[in-house]
């Protein structure tokens, strides 16, 4: 493909940052999006040096926030006003209920809000002959279902639980939008990186953090192996025209039933759509 400007979202560590790493070496231009400036500033340094890419801008906002959402997508639109693809990488998942000052729920918000409105805002910007949405999602969404009635959680919270159904919202979404999109040039798929070790999960702590600590020690992959996905589906020309799929080892995999659930797809996009209306 001839595509060229991509945007990252969690590009600072883990699978984000080494996807930057690899397309930074095929050429491309980047836009990394990430919370912690400092840290921002010498990841496009490490990255540049790294792969004599100098076509690595950082973009700064906290993408649990709505108003961030907004915010950094005009920032980034005023730099790139016509973007190939966009890579929704950046996640987290929460062992404790917490809710961001604008009201929802933490992983709701990072997880699945931020994709949605990210998408969303950039959408008229993405390259009307050809463009790409990337979305990470895990498989952690087996077994997930919906609770239409308590979308984020509130009343039902449990850590690992509500990231998996985050992971879920992450694979209706790409499906839903796929199909909202089939008529235009822009392709939606979505992935599972494997289990990869990277900062995952370190945000919180007690014995749960160092059981994952453990595991992703003994029997994760490592980054570079977790970021292959996710290059693949920005990058490689198998995909041209692919939409709606959901990919592990840059091969099509199936997805949950719920996740095939067209309800579930419409039912979720509406919801979604409503709460960032109220909050507007
Ligand atoms: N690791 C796995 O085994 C695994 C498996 C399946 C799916 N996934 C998915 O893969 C994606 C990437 O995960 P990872 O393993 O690379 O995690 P990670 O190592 O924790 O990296 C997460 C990235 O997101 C950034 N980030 C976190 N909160 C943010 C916020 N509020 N605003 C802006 N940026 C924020 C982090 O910034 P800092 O650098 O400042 O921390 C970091 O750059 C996630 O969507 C995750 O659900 C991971």
């Amino acid at each position: 493909m001839n595509s060229n400007i991509c945007i990252i979202t969690g590009a600072t560590d883990g699978i984000g940052k080494t996807t930057a790493v690899e397309l930074a070496e095929k050429g491309f231009i980047l836009g990394l999006v990430g919370r912690d400036r400092g840290k921002g500033k010498k990841v496009v340094k490490e990255i540049s040096n790294l792969t004599g890419n100098n076509a690595i801008h950082y973009f700064n906002a906290d993408l649990s926030l709505m108003s961030e959402n907004k915010r950094i997508s005009l920032e980034i639109k005023n730099k790139f006003p016509v973007i190939d693809i966009l890579i929704n990488n950046v996640g987290a998942a929460f062992f404790k209920k917490t809710f961001t000052e604008e009201g929802f729920e933490t992983t709701f918000a990072l997880n699945h809000l931020s994709y949605f409105l990210f998408t969303k805002l950039l959408l008229k910007n993405l390259n009307k002959q050809c463009s790409r949405i990337v979305n990470v999602a895990s498989d952690a969404h087996f077994g997930a279902k919906l609770d239409f009635s308590d979308i984020q959680g509130v009343k039902s919270y449990e850590g690992y639980p509500n990231y998996k159904k985050s992971k879920l919202m992450n694979i209706l979404f790409s499906y839903e939008l796929a199909d909202r999109l089939k008529n235009t040039s822009t392709t939606v798929n979505c992935l599972h990186p494997g289990f990869v070790s990277s900062k995952f999960g370190h945000n919180n702590s007690g014995l749960k953090v160092i059981l994952l600590r453990i595991a992703q020690k003994l029997q994760a992959i490592n980054v570079k192996d977790g970021a292959k996905t996710s290059v693949y589906l920005a990058s490689s020309t198998d995909i041209d025209v692919i939409s709606g799929k959901y990919f592990y080892k840059k091969k099509v995999k199936e997805s949950s039933p719920e996740s095939n659930d067209i309800d579930s797809r419409k039912r979720l996009w509406d919801i979604t759509e409503k709460l960032l209306e109220d909050l507007s």
